[in-house]
């Protein structure tokens, strides 16, 4: 059985354990698609031949979930090049047999844009930040401008911007608990699963 669920939305909506949560319920593959970005941006050097060049290795980096990779995620994430470099891996991911379920900005506008369900995970700026705050600590002032500075990049680059699809599942976890936002996701690929 082929069966892509595409979750986007901004930097600590809570899309990774709304994801892994999916996956691990309906036994489907997990691909975080931020990983790929945040290891080009570790990696140095010209970004293009990093993003052509990604191995298992830089994906297995200990640093890639910092602040710091996310922004130099955010800062190569705007090369065309870069994209068009990870876009067969992701579109094959989504392809796998058993069912896949892809995290990130794009998945449902440009990866996967025929995915049998497609959700948009947001929350206030201000929760999210208070949520990665939690998380990293420092001057939570600081957390919020770094959010901030992060959605205006992923939403206003001209190659697979951030937004919603058309055809997308508006999920606003900013008073929702865990819990109450994975059941609601889970809700929308039962909604939508084969037999
Ligand atoms: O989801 P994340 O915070 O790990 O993503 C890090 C950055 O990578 C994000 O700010 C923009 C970029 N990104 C992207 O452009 N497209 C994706 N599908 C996933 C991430």
């Amino acid at each position: 059985m082929q069966f892509t669920v595409a979750i986007d939305g901004p930097a600590a909506a809570g899309k990774g354990t709304i994801s892994r949560a999916v996956a691990e319920r309906f036994g489907f593959a997990h691909l975080d698609t931020g990983a790929l970005y945040r290891a080009v941006g570790m990696k140095g050097g010209d970004p293009v031949e990093a993003a052509r060049a990604l191995s298992p290795e830089d994906l297995a980096r200990d640093d890639l979930r910092t602040m710091e990779a996310g922004q130099a995620a955010s800062k190569v994430a705007v090369i065309p090049e870069v994209r068009q470099a990870l876009l067969d891996y992701q579109r094959d991911f989504a392809r796998r047999a058993g069912g896949a379920v892809l995290d990130g900005r794009d998945i449902g506008t440009v990866i996967c844009p025929d995915a049998e369900v497609k959700l948009f995970v947001t929350a206030s700026a201000e929760v999210r930040a208070h949520r990665r705050w939690l998380e990293v600590g420092g001057e939570e002032a600081q957390v919020l401008a770094e959010v901030r500075a992060r959605d205006e990049r992923d939403m206003t680059r001209a190659d697979a911007p951030l937004k919603p699809a058309a055809d997308a599942v508006l999920i606003d976890t900013s008073g929702m608990s865990v819990e109450a936002a994975v059941a609601a996701a889970c809700a929308e690929v039962l909604a939508r699963l084969p037999g």
